[in-house]
């Protein structure tokens, strides 16, 4: 079988907000394809790759005409010849394509649509499915999924401040049994909603639309959904956040819009550390901004040995910022974005220095998602612990968590689920 590149194309389709996005199709000689799809964030790390787009009027200056000229034009001249079974190598071809520190010039959207396709082509010459061909001979393992119920923030026109109110199934045996218990966390949630007269649709990643008085609000709905569902918080589900704070904070000022108040670094500690006692919070993402760095080791140092601290846009999926914010204790987990690095090389890099440095680590999609389901198998073949999706609902998000069903299906008695033990201990169970 030949894992040589033939032919490589690039495609304008659309994502989950109706925007255009990159596909990239890679042709090996002899026949084998890959395809892979770039999503999007709409809250974005300042140091990520650069999601190129045309400007001007047509769909809002999102278009994507330059990165797809791109695959089809450079970028496929570049690979062709080149094995697809030497990721490495086509992800170092790619890089020195770009030539820029964050892909800016070809598009980090670009690279990784490339750059996944041509990982899907190598397992399909391989006759592999895709996590077993990411694993290579390592054991793999089904992440413990990361849930959202509200989403807010960025994603929710900021009708609140908090962007991922999410629950982790942390009493779970299985992946699909963490499902069966999302699901009926998030039916409690709508039916609560729809009694309270606060039920708005949903927000960008699927999660209930949020017509909340207070931030504070959202968790003690969540934790009555989870109740009502008759589980346990805490110990059979808890509750995860994701406070995008680079969202509303800078310079040390976070301003709270919903309950207009501005806090300084300190008071937004004291405010977080506080729903901790009071709720059973297993994981944080971001509680900080990006330029907040000593506020990020006050807080890691404050809850890290209870609670997940995970840097999203502090970390932006790079491997180099990983092992600095391991020295700083700046947080002990790491989210892995691919199209934050902008190939698949760099965000397998991100995940490894995260697991060297004994941090959690888990896969993520964005808020503009598509049917691509490539992060399922990431997250399971390179034993990432974690996937966080967005919520249990809409296509885009739904096709990963069935993809992710039928990978732990696949592999019958021999399927590991990661469970509550990718967490600190304990996490979860409110703080003293
Ligand atoms: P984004 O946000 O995909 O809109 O950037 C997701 C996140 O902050 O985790
Ligand atoms: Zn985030």
């Amino acid at each position: 079988m030949s894992f040589v590149i033939d032919q490589v194309r690039g495609r304008r389709v659309w994502d989950s907000r109706g925007r255009p996005t990159v596909e990239a199709e890679v042709q090996l000689r002899g026949g084998p394809t890959g395809r892979a799809i770039a999503p999007a964030g709409a809250s974005r790390g300042r140091h990520e790759a650069i999601d190129l787009r045309d400007g001007g009027e047509a769909f809002g200056g999102f278009d994507v005409t330059h990165a797809v000229a791109h695959v089809n034009g450079e970028i496929a001249r570049a690979l062709a010849g080149l094995r697809a079974d030497d990721q490495a190598g086509v992800d170092a071809a790619l890089i020195a394509l770009d030539g820029t520190a964050q892909k800016a010039r070809l598009g980090g959207n670009a690279t990784i649509a490339v750059s996944m396709a041509v990982l899907h082509a190598a397992a399909a010459a391989a006759g592999m499915p895709l996590y077993a061909w990411c694993a290579q001979d390592a054991p793999v393992r089904l992440p413990l999924p990361e849930i959202q119920i509200f989403g807010g923030g960025a994603h929710a026109g900021r009708r609140v401040d908090i962007q991922d109110f999410m629950v982790m199934a942390v009493g779970a045996t299985s992946f699909a049994q963490a499902l069966d218990h999302t699901a009926e966390v998030y039916r409690a949630a709508g039916a609560l909603m729809a009694e309270s007269g606060k039920a708005a649709g949903v927000a960008d990643e699927g999660g209930f639309w949020p017509v909340f008085d207070s931030n504070e609000e959202a968790l003690g709905l969540l934790v009555r959904a989870i109740e009502r569902a008759g589980f346990v918080p805490g110990d059979d589900v808890a509750i995860s956040l994701d406070i995008a704070a680079s969202e509303f904070g800078r310079d040390g000022r976070y301003t709270l819009g919903l309950e207009q108040r501005v806090l300084d670094t300190d008071a937004m500690i004291d405010l977080l550390v506080g729903w901790c006692r009071r709720y059973p919070i297993a994981s944080i993402e971001d509680p900080l901004a990006e330029d907040d760095p000593v506020g990020l080791q006050r807080f890691t140092a404050a809850v890290g040995h209870r609670v997940q601290v995970i840097g999203d846009d502090y970390l932006v999926t790079s491997a180099d910022r990983v092992r600095g914010a391991a020295r700083d204790r700046a947080v002990n987990a790491v989210l892995v974005k691919p199209n934050q690095a902008g190939t698949v090389t760099e965000t397998l890099a991100a995940c490894r220095a995260g697991q060297a440095a004994g941090f959690g680590t888990i896969v993520s999609a964005r808020s503009g998602e598509t049917e691509d389901t490539t992060i399922v198998h990431l997250a399971t073949g390179w034993d990432a612990g974690q996937l966080k999706v967005g919520a249990f609902a809409r296509s885009e998000r739904m096709a990963k968590w069935n993809e992710a069903l039928r990978v732990e299906a696949s592999l019958g008695a021999r399927a590991v689920f990661a469970g509550r033990g990718v967490l600190p201990p304990d996490a979860g169970r409110p703080l003293p």
